[in-house]
């Protein structure tokens, strides 16, 4: 492989790997320990945003790539996303959600526009961005069914 299109897939591995952190972070500090199914769904989200940063730390690995660490970063903005807007409110926690899942699938999108991934790589973020959009229509059905507080 050419070494431009090499450098793209880091790049863009580095990219998704470091958001999928900042996905995780953000349910995971959204979750009370209230026994219900709004923690529940919250849950079900991060466990699945922990399934794509598993898909990419496998594929940084498999290029003999290395995770960056500037990706703690991250850690610390999901943290403040995610722990801000659970002090507000659950349609606070709603209202981010849509917001970063919207941002992540025109991400997604961009990424899959301007690299040349190989086939496999191309189909785990294609499935990736579907979950996305699961997220997006999940909290959008639970933010019009008059979630409040
Ligand atoms: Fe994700
Ligand atoms: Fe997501």
């Amino acid at each position: 492989m050419e070494l431009d299109r090499l450098q793209a897939i880091k790049k863009g591995l580095l990219t998704l790997h470091t958001l999928e952190l900042m996905a995780i972070t953000i349910y995971r500090f959204q979750i009370t320990k209230e026994s219900c199914d709004f923690n529940r769904q919250l849950t079900a989200a991060m466990c699945n945003e922990m399934t794509h940063y598993q898909d990419f730390q496998v594929k940084l690995y498999e290029y003999g790539f290395r995770p960056s660490v500037i990706r703690l970063v991250y850690w610390f903005v999901g943290f403040a996303f995610g722990f801000t807007s659970r002090l507000i409110s659950k349609k606070a926690i709603l209202k981010t959600g849509i917001w970063v899942e919207t941002k992540a699938v025109h991400h997604y999108t961009k990424l899959l526009e301007i690299i040349d991934w190989d086939e496999e790589t191309r189909k785990t973020i294609e499935k990736d961005q579907a979950d996305e959009n699961g997220h997006i229509n999940r909290w959008k059905q639970l933010l019009s069914s008059g979630i409040s507080r």
